[in-house]
């Protein structure tokens, strides 16, 4: 089996070693080759998504992502932008479904910004399209307004648009993914003011006829993300295009306590899939040793079971990453008063003893 390992910029190499020791600690027969990728990739290659990168990544059976992006490269063309690399690999590997699943872990519900009984227990899957929409597009760009009040005045434009083929695959996945929970499917729109949306809650209702044991919801994106905040457990899986999905997956991972906490996997059509934390590259604390690297360690789970076919693997990864949480270690975005604040590397430390079986200490 073979992994692409891209740690990228800011916290990304600090997290992904973390998981990249976790992986060979399963002492399983994984390959694992790294590139560069983003910043990183730009400052070595004069490219954020250099070739090599792109094959090692095509030429992989998944990869593993860190993060990308530092505000220093805000001023280069966008061409050239380290999230080009991110955007680039979703594109040419064909990752179209990302899975971004929101859990609130029992011991962190007070880290949550809302009350602890409105997200105890809460277990919400996140399926955003993410090749199409207004990300790609065409045409874009800016140019001078050819009509309307502001005729000859300099502006631009992106383009939204969703084809149906586009829209029934990622149905297809939101549907099968809600067939192994709780069997209901929220899909988020803005209906009444988008044709690209109208169109995708049109479709959506046409596949859904395929799964009459799912009940399917549709929400305008306005009032989803109102009720991510009101009643958050009534959402089982939201399916939703690629923009909307940005946006309602950040503060979905907020309900959790700490985005530090969340994994995701991006999947094209046969499995193949690239696995990222939700956060970012936080380059205002990379270097520091701080970094939660659990969102991490957590993707390489979500790898193993997905793309390897490895669940038992992937079991041992989820069941350490809660004893080490019960033994109450915590990074600084999840500490509270009466656990153990511990590194990157001591958390790393932590989820590696869980797994072979050594006793976790608490200092
Ligand atoms: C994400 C990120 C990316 C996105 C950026 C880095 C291009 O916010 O994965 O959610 O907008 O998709
Ligand atoms: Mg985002």
């Amino acid at each position: 089996m073979k992994i692409a390992i891209l740690p990228g910029d800011g916290i990304g190499p600090e997290i992904v070693a973390e998981a990249v020791r976790v992986l060979r600690a399963l002492e399983l027969p994984l390959e694992m080759e790294t590139a560069p990728v983003g910043g990183a990739a730009y400052e070595a290659h004069g490219h954020p998504l250099p070739e090599s990168t792109l094959k090692l990544a095509q030429a992989a059976d998944a990869v593993l992502f860190g993060a990308v992006g530092d505000w220093k490269y805000d001023k280069l063309e966008r061409h050239l932008r380290p999230e080009q690399a991110i955007l680039g690999l979703r594109k040419h590997l064909g990752l179209f479904a990302n899975l971004r699943p929101a859990i609130c872990y029992p011991q962190l519900t007070h880290a949550s910004s809302l009350k602890p009984e409105l997200v105890a227990g809460l277990d919400i899957l996140i399926v955003r399209e993410l090749t199409g929409d207004i990300y790609f597009g065409q045409p874009r760009g800016r140019r001078t307004a050819p009509d309307g009040a502001f005729a000859g005045a300099p502006e631009a434009f992106d383009t939204m648009r969703y084809s149906r083929p586009e829209i029934e695959r990622i149905a297809h996945v939101a549907f099968q993914a809600a067939r192994k929970r709780a069997k209901k499917v929220t899909s988020v729109d803005k209906a009444n003011v988008l044709e690209t949306f109208q169109f995708w809650k049109d479709v959506v209702t046409e596949v859904h006829a395929q799964y009459p044991d799912v009940q399917l919801e549709h929400m305008y994106v306005d009032n989803a993300a109102m009720q991510l905040v009101k009643a958050p457990k009534a959402f089982d899986v939201i399916v939703t295009g690629n923009m909307f999905g940005d946006i309602l997956s950040d503060e979905a991972a907020m309900l959790t306590g700490s985005i530090g906490m969340l994994p995701s996997a991006s999947l094209d059509a046969n499995n193949k899939g690239l696995y990222e934390p939700s956060h970012g590259s936080a380059p205002d604390i990379a270097g520091k040793g701080v970094a939660n690297p659990l969102a991490t360690i957590l993707s390489a789970a979500m790898m193993l079971r997905y793309s390897l076919a490895q669940p038992e693997a992937a079991d041992r990864i989820e069941r350490a990453v809660q004893a080490v949480l019960a033994a109450g270690l915590r990074t600084g975005d999840i500490w509270s008063e009466g656990t153990t604040r511990v590194g990157t590397r001591e958390m790393g430390d932590a989820v590696v003893a869980a797994i072979t079986g050594k006793t976790i200490t608490k200092s």
